[in-house]
C-alpha cells in the first residue's frame, strides 16, 4: 500500500522552551536558519508523502503561514534583484499540500492523532514528531514504509536503543524479532516511560510510526494514561495485542530537539556539515576547547 499522507502534531505547548514559545511556537525555532519543522516536512516529502496534516492549536499560524507563499515578500525580493532568496522562498511555498486540524485542547499525543480521523479515513499514514530530528542516508519514515510494505502494510514503530536510565523519556517497546539482521521485531507490548527497574527492554521510540486506520477505534477506547494525557503508547499497545504490529531499528542520527541540550547538540552539528560554516565552526570549537583545556574562563 503506497501511504500518501503524513501527520505531524504540534499542538503541544513547548514549555521546555520558554520563553522561546511563549509567542513562537518551538516547531518554527530554527536550526541555524531553516525551522524545526521544515527538516520534518522535508523528511515525510523525501520518503514520497504527498499531503501532510498539521495537527494545530492557537497561535500556531506561522507554521501553515511558512508553508505558503508569500507574494509581498516575493514581490520586494524581485524588484532588488534578490533572485536567489526569490527562488528559495517560492519554493517552500509550494513544497507540499498541507492541511491543518485543530485540536482544541492540548489532552495528548493519542487525542491529537484523533482529531485527523476524518481527514485520514481508513487508509494507513505516517506520523512524525516535530521534536525529533533524524538524519541519515534514506529518510526514517521512508524505511519505516518499506517495512510496513515488506510485512503486509502492518502498521510499523521506529525504534532505537537507549540507555537503561533514560527509558523513563520514552515509550518502550517488547518483541521479537522476526529477521536475520535483527532489526525488525514483531510487538508484544508498548509502554510509555517505564522505570529502568520495570522497563521490558531499552527499545525506544523517539517519534516516527506507520499507523493503519484502525489506531482510531483503539484511540478513543484508551483512558487517560501517564501525566493525565490520552497516549498513543496506550492505543498502540492495545493495538499490537489484537493484530500485527512491527518495531523497525531505523538507521540515522537522531536529535531529540525538544531540549535545550539536544537543541544545542542538533545545532553543532548541522553547522560542521553546513558548507557555509564547517570550517568557520570547525575553528571555532577547536579553539574554545583549546581555551577550555588551558584553563581560561570563557569570555561572557
Ligand atoms: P511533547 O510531549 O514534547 O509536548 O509532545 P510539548 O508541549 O510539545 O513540549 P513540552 O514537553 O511542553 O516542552 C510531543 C509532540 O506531540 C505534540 C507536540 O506538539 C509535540 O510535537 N502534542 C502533544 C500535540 O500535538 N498535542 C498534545 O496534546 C500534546
Amino acid at each position: 500500500m503506497k501511504i500518501k499522507q503524513a501527520v505531524i502534531p504540534v499542538a503541544g505547548k513547548g514549555t521546555r522552551f520558554l520563553p522561546a514559545t511563549k509567542e513562537i511556537p518551538k516547531e518554527m525555532i530554527p536550526i541555524i536558519d531553516i525551522p524545526m519543522i521544515h527538516y520534518i516536512v522535508q523528511e515525510a516529502i523525501d520518503s514520497g508523502i504527498q499531503q501532510i496534516i498539521f495537527v494545530n492549536s492557537t497561535n500556531k499560524e506561522s507554521i501553515e503561514n511558512y508553508f505558503d507563499r508569500n507574494y509581498a515578500l516575493e514581490k520586494f525580493l524581485e524588484m532588488n534583484n534578490k533572485h536567489k532568496e526569490l527562488e528559495l522562498i517560492q519554493k517552500i511555498g509550494t513544497l507540499v499540500d498541507i492541511v491543518s486540524v485543530r485540536q482544541k485542547e492540548q489532552l495528548g499525543l493519542g487525542h491529537a492523532i484523533l482529531t485527523t480521523e476524518r481527514i485520514i479515513g481508513k487508509d494507513n499514514f505516517a506520523v512524525l514528531l516535530g521534536d525529533d530530528l533524524i538524519r541519515g542516508i534514506q529518510p526514517c519514515t521512508g524505511q519505516l514504509m518499506k517495512i510496513s510494505e515488506t510485512y503486509g502494510d502492518n502498521p510499523v514503530i521506529g525504534i532505537m536503543d537507549v540507555p537503561k536510565a533514560e527509558v523513563s523519556k520514552y515509550g518502550i517497546i517488547d518483541g521479537t524479532f522476526v529477521n536475520g539482521e535483527k532489526q525488525t521485531v514483531i510487538m508484544k507490548e508498548m509502554v510509555e516511560k517505564p522505570s529502568p527497574e520495570n522497563t521490558p527492554t531499552t527499545w525506544a521510540t523517539p517519534g516516527r510510526y506507520i499507523l493503519s486506520g484502525d489506531i482510531f477505534e483503539y484511540l478513543k477506547k484508551i483512558k487517560r494514561g501517564a501525566g493525565g494525557e490520552y497516549q498513543l503508547t496506550d492505543a498502540i499497545n492495545m493495538m499490537c495485542k489484537s493484530r500485527s504490529v512491527y518495531a523497525h531499528f531505523f538507521t540515522g542520527r537522531r536529535y531529540d530537539t525538544g531540549n535545550i541540550f539536544g537543541y544545542f547538540e542538533a545545532t553543532l552539528n548541522f553547522a560542521l556539515s553546513d558548507p557555509r560554516l564547517k570550517t568557520y565552526a570547525t575553528e571555532l570549537i577547536k579553539k574554545l576547547a583549546k581555551d577550555l583545556s588551558s584553563g581560561k574562563d570563557h569570555e561572557v
